[in-house]
């Protein structure tokens, strides 16, 4: 039985007629850039992440490029992230003209190490980027404690809608930095049709910047008070992403129905680690990761069964070629090392079937005689 990794065509069809509905009369009002769709969606998403503003744009690199630009990071700083994540996250560093610092992760939940983080601060350190991977929150208040000076940047690409437990309060993705950011990119728990992105804040300030920032600078058009990019949330991802929206925390549930289902699964494989969820966080379960050995081969032998897997991440990022420059060698942060070596995603999307997840689990055992 064919498991696919992704199947965005089986949750198409549960919402084909209102997303076409949304599309149709967007079409018919002729309303494409920005503007009230946009708006809308963004009132939306604030409202989810419980912050006072979000600002889209044009994808969630972008977001993390003008949240850097609008916490006036350039030339000459310093932003420490990790690099067990898309490249994106240290890209955008590179490009706003910063250097990226890469420190280890934790283990178990594969998110940046506070402790590392606050080693690896510098007087040129002008913000921290931890990553809520695979769809659970970084443990945001322990970096603020360990760094209360600096900006936190969230990379919430991967964790739209997931919780994190902080002093006795549930705190959405984005809700407890200085900015969060988000990707709807079509792979994502909330993914477009195409490219999207939002960047949410609790700061008047920074969000007017950030509103400038994405239509080169202007508050007013064809007045430029600084350079800015053109980094526009399309009106017609806007409507997809608003009729999708209702959908999102059971689409989320199902995730976690699914996973815990691989997990108790597989749990009594010796070979198998299961995914670690800290107990305080709620994870939306944007991807489902196992640490196997014999990883590569594992993966062959689902795909010959027609199983899809996927690598995130093989090569950390301050391993990658293009940031040889910065000098690091293997071995400097050897969890992430580790985990590149260890990790397979398996199909988690919430439309599988009970006979696609056994299949799996199935399939699994089988590798490793189980
Ligand atoms: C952790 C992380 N950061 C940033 C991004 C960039 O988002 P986008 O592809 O929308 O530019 C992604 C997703 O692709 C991601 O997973």
């Amino acid at each position: 039985m064919p498991v696919p990794l992704l199947d965005l065509k089986a949750q198409h069809a549960t919402i084909r007629d209102e997303v076409l509905g949304a599309l149709t009369t967007l079409i018919d009002d002729q309303l494409f850039i920005l503007g009230e769709p946009v708006e809308r969606l963004e009132r939306l998403i604030a409202a989810l992440s419980h912050t006072r503003h979000a600002i889209g744009c044009a994808n969630g690199t972008d977001a993390i490029l003008l949240a850097m630009r609008a916490l006036d990071i350039g030339r000459g700083d310093e932003v420490v992230t990790t690099p067990f994540t898309f490249f994106a996250t240290a890209g955008t560093i590179h490009n706003v003209g910063a250097t990226p610092v890469f420190v280890d992760i934790e283990p178990r939940s594969f998110n940046i190490s506070p402790a590392a983080a606050a080693a690896a601060v510098t007087s040129r350190t002008k913000a921290i980027i931890p990553v809520d991977l695979f769809g659970q929150m970084a443990p945001i208040e322990e970096v603020r404690a360990r760094i209360p000076t600096l900006p936190i940047i969230e990379d919430a690409a991967q964790s739209i809608g997931a919780s994190r437990v902080i002093d006795g309060r549930k705190v959405m993705a984005g809700e407890g930095v200085t900015i969060g950011t988000f990707s709807f990119f079509p792979s994502k728990n909330l993914g477009g049709y195409g490219d999207g992105g939002m960047i949410v804040t609790q700061d008047d300030e920074l969000a007017t910047r950030l509103r400038r920032l994405r239509v080169h600078g202007g508050a007013r058009t064809y007045y430029h008070d600084e350079v800015g990019y053109n980094s526009r949330l399309d009106a017609l991802q806007a409507v997809v992403l608003a009729a999708k929206l209702p959908h999102l925390s059971h689409w989320s549930a199902g995730r976690r129905a699914n996973a815990a289902y691989y997990s108790s699964n597989l749990a009594d494989v010796p070979e198998v680690t299961v995914p670690w969820v800290d107990p305080a966080n709620e994870s939306i379960f944007n991807q489902y990761t196992i640490r196997v050995p014999r990883r590569d081969a594992l993966q062959t032998y689902l795909k010959e069964r027609g199983i899809g897997s996927s690598i995130y991440y093989p090569l950390p990022l301050h391993l990658q070629p293009c940031f040889a420059y910065l000098g690091y060698q293997a071995g400097q942060c050897p969890e992430s090392e580790k985990a590149a070596g260890e990790v397979l995603s398996l199909p988690i999307y919430p439309e599988l079937t009970s006979a696609q997840l056994d299949e799996v689990v199935g399939t699994v055992r089988a590798f490793f005689g189980r």
